[in-house]
């Protein structure tokens, strides 16, 4: 017997990394699985080795998303959990950001949560039951400079999440994730510079970089019944990485010196 034996799901960013490992552990898990991303090609890819859907979607297009959500839903024959996932992230100084990439951050990764909500919780609210769980970061919880944009919108996921939580119990339990150093494709250039690895590792009490999976896991407890009396939290899995400290911290100098060719400090 799976810890999600009848769920159906819907998972954003699903077609890479967290987002992937969480759609194959859910599936493993007894859930059907709908996959959306804006990489298509790969959403696909996932979708059909779990006999899943797949949807090539913008999560900040609120209409394409809604008109993805209604059709998954009806094809999946409900909706019981949502993963919030999909997101993106940049470094600069706040004085440099483009105006525009500071909005296009914010949308992704704040208003993607929001719309993800926006356009499932009737869905959920019809079941009678369910879970919603969101991608924050620690960056929400502990910034570090050089991440403006996507440390206030993952801080905002979390209040964002109290507030879901607040409006929609009993019927449906809304939590948060916030991830450390996670080995995909969103860190996988930064862990490629040289000692990277290695300073990453030495920031992190555990002793080596998060896999996807330890995420996909910590997703899978928030959506399944073993959570029932858990709701409106932000559940922080980083290896205990900010206990002392932040993976990020100093990088904005680092890159810096490595720009105007002085080398890292
Ligand atoms: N990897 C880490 O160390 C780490 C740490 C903290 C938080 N996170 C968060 O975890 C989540 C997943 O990231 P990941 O590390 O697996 O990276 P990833 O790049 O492997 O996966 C992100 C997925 O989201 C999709 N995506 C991006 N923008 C989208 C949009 N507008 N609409 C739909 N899909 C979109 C991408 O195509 C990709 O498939 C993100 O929210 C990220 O901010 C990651």
């Amino acid at each position: 017997m799976g810890l999600l034996d009848g769920q159906r799901a819907i998972v954003t960013g699903g077609a890479s990394g967290i987002g992937r490992a969480t759609c194959r552990r859910m599936a493993a898990e007894g859930a059907r699985i709908a996959v959306f991303d804006v990489n298509g090609a790969a959403a696909h890819t996932v979708a059909s080795e779990l006999d899943g859907l797949a949807y090539q979607v913008d999560v900040t297009d609120f209409e394409a998303l809604s008109e993805a959500v209604d059709d998954a839903v009806r094809r999946l024959g409900g909706l019981s959990a949502v993963f919030n996932n999909a997101g993106a992230g940049s470094m600069s100084q706040i004085h440099d950001w483009p105006i525009d990439q500071w909005n296009r951050l914010v949308a992704v990764n704040l208003g993607g949560v929001f719309q993800g909500m926006k356009a499932t919780i009737p869905h959920l609210l019809e079941n009678g039951t369910g879970s919603i769980v969101s991608t924050a970061s620690i960056s929400g919880t502990r910034p570090s400079a050089g991440e403006a944009p996507y440390s206030a919108a993952k801080a905002a996921v979390v209040a964002l999440t109290a507030n879901a939580a607040l409006e929609y119990a009993p019927t449906v339990r809304v939590n948060a994730v916030s991830p450390g150093m996670i080995r995909t494709g969103m860190t996988e250039p930064l862990l490629g510079f040289d000692g990277m690895t290695e300073r990453m590792v030495t920031k992190t009490p555990l002793a080596r970089i998060g896999e996807p999976e330890d995420i996909a896991d910590v997703v899978v407890f928030l959506s399944s019944d073993l959570s029932r009396f858990v709701t409106g939290q932000n559940l922080v899995v980083d290896g205990g990485m900010t206990l002392h400290g932040a993976g990020v911290d100093g990088l904005l100098d680092y890159f810096s010196a490595m720009l105007s060719g002085s080398g890292p400090n």
